[in-house]
């Protein structure tokens, strides 16, 4: 009897476990999200708001918002050239975020223009491509 038992109850916990299903797959924001908290937060900080004089914010300006073929080579290539930013120029450089693949780059500029208060359209992985091939 002890042996029947057993045995229900192993059968019931594997019938159990194969209903729990995997954590569903994250959306781009939520990726981009993560890379944006790895990859660019140290210098456009947690809320996009940027450092005064040093790094320009990411909120509503210009470069973000604007035509994305831009934005894309902007943050593959980076900057030294202290461009100015909505009409204010920044002391520091931004490195050239190229090491990132075309989807984390669709990820994270997808995050960047849906937060800090922009609600631009999101990025996909192709449209990083085509620019990628552009500057290679
Ligand atoms: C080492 C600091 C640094 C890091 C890391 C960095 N940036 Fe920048 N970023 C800058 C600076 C400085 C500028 C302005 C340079 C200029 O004006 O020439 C800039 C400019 C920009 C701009 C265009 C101007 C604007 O404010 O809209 C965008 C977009 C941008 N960065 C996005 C990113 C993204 C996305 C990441 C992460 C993948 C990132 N940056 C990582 C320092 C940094």
């Amino acid at each position: 009897m002890k042996k029947v038992t057993t045995t229900i109850f192993v059968l019931t916990a594997i019938t159990l476990f194969s209903f729990t299903k995997p954590a569903p797959p994250q959306d781009s924001k939520t990726r981009g999200k993560a890379l944006y908290e790895t990859y660019c937060l140290t210098c456009h900080q947690d809320d996009g708001s940027g450092v005064p004089k040093l790094n320009p914010p990411l909120s509503k300006t210009t470069w973000v918002n604007g035509d994305k073929k831009k934005l894309i080579k902007w943050v593959l290539s980076g900057s030294t050239d202290k461009v100015p930013i909505d009409g204010v120029t920044y002391d520091n450089n931004m490195p050239p975020q190229d090491y990132l693949k075309d989807e984390e780059i669709a990820d994270v500029l997808t995050y960047v223009r849906s937060s800090f208060g922009n609600k631009s359209s999101a990025v996909t992985p192709a449209e990083v491509k085509a620019v990628r091939a552009t500057i290679k």
